[in-house]
């Protein structure tokens, strides 16, 4: 069974922000980390792009709607390259073979007797896109999230039966895993508990949407078509639609990635629209918290939205992932501040790992002829560094499969930490002034150089590219993580890649791999240092 693993589709009204970044940063370290273990993994992302709410942003830049959405989901598309995510499928909601798709999964849901036509009144978000009808806003015609003023609705809908899968889906959401982090279960529960209502999901007076088949003048409601993109990711776009495929080709999904704010949608109806049309339910769907800026909320008003372009173009893919992995716990909701975050990339990444590697380096290539030193008795299991890599390895491996990202970022900084320590205790540029030191100065760097080693292969997941630029210092490859799609789609190839990927990651984790007397690149530094005066 392949590893299938979803970001949201990304609404294409507006440009990336950094809350599709961070979603989808978290899901690329996800999905690196579990090709490394040697599954074959499914990484989808894409953009949902029907709805009123992209309807009249097109409409307000005088462009067609489909024009406007081209423009948009390559935007995201470029970004998600220029970030170097690793994402195996980029689907899109426009295209032919997911209307097909929604059509055939609808066809399965009404034969079900799960769609009914009635009237639907309420308060609209447009921004939402979601009726909001809690106790708390059903007086004030204001969108709690957006501070905009709801709209009034007052049309014949189709609604699907949500209210008959009650019971099913309390056990679901009540199941210990399926919604993670556990704070967020209690609100799903707490929801569900208070009665499950029947949900339209369709729109009259919408042109934007996929024609419902059999309801002329209905369109498909933004939500029920956008969530159907997890399937038509995942079937040929050129072969006709076939959902008994699904099961062969990557369903269900181990882990969908949101915002918390999306929970409902996926924990409750998507949970329950895939039960109507007997088909299989999600593992796990983890709901990670919202980003603040300075400790404030991002928007246009305030004028204060932080541009995933920007950073990446002012401060570099390492930086950004380093910062936001790192210091917000995954699942909770943190608040992006400048200051720190240069300070946490200049001493961790600049300081703690980079300097060390090339003050080691620079040693070695000084001292060694070159190159690596002779094991000595560095060579030993027993040998400190050897204990502190191995712990380092088997904590990154618990926190990310606990998806705990900050664990596993300290996991790798304590051993660069220890390694530090080491070699300042044991001072080889002071012990290689004495007579008869060099053998176990050599045997001290080549435990500090090989724990480097380790560093570098640990950041695989989390900051690939400076892990590939630790392992380059040390002359040694990169590890595979990369997406194998679209270069195959074959399962046996994949099976096999995934296969080529685990034994090089299990190889990569022993201690005393990196080959003495191997010659070394001359020593340069792997991180540069941030210094961003002005506000990003
Ligand atoms: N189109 C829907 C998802 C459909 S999935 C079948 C959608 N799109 S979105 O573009 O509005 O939001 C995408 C994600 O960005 C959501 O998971 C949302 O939670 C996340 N974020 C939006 N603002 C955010 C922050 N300020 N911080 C962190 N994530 C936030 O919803």
């Amino acid at each position: 069974m392949p590893f299938t693993l979803t970001t949201p589709l990304y609404y294409v009204n507006d440009k990336p922000h950094l809350g599709s970044t961070y979603t989808t940063l978290a899901c690329d370290a996800i999905a690196r980390y579990q090709r490394l273990r040697g599954q074959p993994v499914v990484f989808i992302t894409g953009t949902d792009e029907h709805g009123l709410k992209i309807q009249r942003t097109a409409d307000a830049k005088a462009l067609a709607p489909l024009d406007f959405c081209d423009r948009n989901s390559e935007s995201f598309r470029d970004l998600w390259t220029r970030w170097g995510i690793s994402h195996d499928r980029f689907i899109r909601t426009t295209t032919p073979a997911h209307r097909a798709l929604v059509e055939r999964f609808f066809a399965r849901v009404e034969a079900k007797g799960d769609v009914v036509e009635k009237r639907q009144q309420g308060w609209y978000c447009v921004a939402c896109e979601e009726f909001k009808d809690d106790p708390a806003s059903a007086s004030s015609p204001s969108c709690p999230i957006h501070q905009r003023p709801l709209e009034w609705r007052d049309e014949p809908n189709l609604f699907f039966r949500l209210s008959h899968y009650q019971q099913p889906i309390e056990e679901l959401v009540r199941r210990e895993g399926f919604i993670a982090p556990a704070s967020r279960q209690r609100e799903v529960e707490n929801f569900v508990a208070g009665g499950l209502r029947d949900f339209s999901i369709s729109r009259v007076n919408l042109p934007w949407g996929i024609p419902v088949p059999g309801h002329p003048g209905h369109t498909f409601y933004v939500w029920f078509d956008a969530l159907l993109g997890y399937l038509s990711a995942l079937l040929d776009p050129e072969a006709p639609v076939d959902l008994d495929q699904l099961a062969s080709r990557g369903w269900p999904a181990q882990l969908h990635v949101i915002g918390k704010d999306i929970l409902r949608f996926h924990a409750v109806f998507w949970p329950a629209m895939l039960l109507s049309a007997d088909l299989p339910l999600p593992e796990r769907v983890f709901g990670h918290g919202f980003l603040t800026r300075e400790g404030q909320k991002m928007g246009k008003t305030l004028g204060n939205v932080l541009d995933p372009e920007v950073l990446l173009e002012r401060c570099g893919r390492d930086a950004v992932r380093w910062y936001l992995l790192r210091d917000i716990p995954f699942g909770e909701d943190g608040d992006f501040q400048q200051k720190r975050f240069c300070d946490l990339v200049n001493n961790d990444l600049a300081n703690t790992i980079g300097n060390l590697l090339n003050r080691s380096v620079s040693m070695a290539r000084k001292w060694f002829a070159g190159g690596v030193p002779p094991r000595g008795e560095a060579a030993s299991a027993d040998h400190p560094l050897a204990v502190a890599s191995l712990n380092a390895s088997a904590r990154v491996d618990q926190a990310m499969e606990a998806l705990d990202f900050r664990r596993a970022a300290e996991a790798v900084l304590g051993l660069a930490e220890t390694a530090n320590g080491y070699l300042n205790v044991q001072a080889p540029w002071t012990r290689m002034k004495q007579p008869g030191q060099d053998a176990s100065v050599g045997a001290d760097l080549y435990g500090v150089l090989e724990s480097c080693r380790w560093i570098g292969v640990l950041l695989t997941p989390l900051l690939p590219d400076l892990s590939s630029r630790v392992l380059a210092q040390l002359a040694c490859a990169p590890l595979p993580c990369d997406s194998l799609w679209p270069a195959t789609s074959e399962a046996a190839t994949a099976l096999a890649a995934a296969e080529t990927a685990r034994t090089a990651w299990e190889a990569a984790r022993r201690w005393g791999v990196l080959p003495s007397s191997a010659p070394l690149p001359e020593a340069s530094p792997v991180m540069q240092r941030l210094e961003v005066l002005d506000p990003l």
